[in-house]
């Protein structure tokens, strides 16, 4: 393990996760959010020298985490093209896929990425990948007051979304918003000292999941992982909000992501997966302890059935 991976990121629910996985020392293996490569890592040392793990990750910040082990392969790119690479790599077929979702600790702690209300001076960035084509900043300056009324209410769940989407949009005509800073500023008219601490982050967790485009990748991600698994597969994902957890909860449920239930002609529900665990895993008090960032983590695991037809 490299240094600077450890400072990287500190995984969630490592060995709940990597256990869920119930890996076959010799199958093929997906990390779709490398990170820190904590999971990575964890799943190698589980598999044998004829094993392949494909890792993904939009962040080129990651490179210098790369293993060097000849059974890894790593993806710069969003995971919600997963199927199609691993194509390109020659791979139909893989035994299990892990998806750790959201932003890692370098984000939060890496002022210039404008993730964190702890650091003004910087600009109000937010991409997780520099492909990506918005920065909040712009998001700020020019979408219109409907839409960012819609950002905080769906992706922050901000009864205050209304009010924030028009102070925003009153406070940009006298100056654009560039840095974390102006947004802060801007907040502080309207929201009481002593609720910043809990609406500060779910207005930054709006815009970022709107940035990256974060639902919409989960969505497609989630989708692939039906035709990509074998039989009994298994899928993995630690979500830490709840829209992500609702779409992990009702896409293992059901298959989509809807969760729509399916019926076949007899009125029997057909569905791709077996829920491992019926309630998601979430870290103990220890591990809060020690990493206060996987507190709001969520594991939920599905197997791929032997019989479902793609
Ligand atoms: C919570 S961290 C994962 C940490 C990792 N499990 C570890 O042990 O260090 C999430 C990572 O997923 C990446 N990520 C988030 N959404 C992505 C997407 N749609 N495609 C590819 N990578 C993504 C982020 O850049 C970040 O590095």
């Amino acid at each position: 393990m490299t240094d600077n991976a450890n400072v990287y990121h500190v995984p969630a629910l490592l060995n709940e996760s990597v256990d869920a996985l119930n890996i076959r020392d010799n199958g093929v293996y997906v990390d779709a959010t490398f990170g820190g490569g904590g999971h990575s890592r964890e799943i190698l040392a589980r598999l044998n020298s004829g094993a392949k793990l494909v890792a993904f990750d939009r962040d080129g910040d990651v490179l210098p985490n790369l293993p060097n082990d000849s059974r890894f392969l790593f993806v710069g790119n969003n995971f919600r093209f997963m199927q199609n690479f691993l194509r390109y790599h020659g791979i139909k077929k893989v035994d299990g896929i892990i998806a750790d979702l959201g932003v890692s600790s370098h984000h939060f702690d890496h002022c210039e990425r404008g993730f964190s209300f702890r650091f003004p001076e910087a600009p109000i960035d937010m991409r997780m990948g520099q492909q990506s084509a918005t920065m909040a900043s712009a998001l700020l300056n020019a979408a219109s007051q409907d839409k960012l009324q819609q950002i905080f209410c769906e992706y922050g769940e901000l009864k205050q979304a209304r009010k924030i989407a028009q102070t925003i949009v009153a406070a940009r005509a006298d100056k654009q918003f560039q840095t974390v800073g102006n947004l802060i500023d801007c907040l502080a008219r309207i929201i009481p000292r002593h609720e910043e601490n809990q609406t500060f982050p779910k207005v930054f967790q709006a815009l970022r999941i709107e940035v990256n485009r974060e639902m919409t990748a989960l969505k497609h991600f989630l989708e692939q992982t039906t035709a990509l698994l074998s039989p009994k597969g298994r899928l993995a994902v630690i979500s830490y909000h709840s829209l992500e957890d609702r779409m992990v909860k009702n896409f293992m449920k059901t298959g989509n992501t809807e969760g729509q239930t399916v019926k076949d002609f007899y009125g029997n529900e057909i569905t791709p997966f077996v829920l491992i665990t019926k309630k998601a895993i979430v870290p103990d008090d220890g591990e809060i302890r020690r990493n206060s960032r996987s507190r709001s983590a969520k594991l939920r695991t599905a197997e791929k059935k032997s019989c479902h037809d793609e």
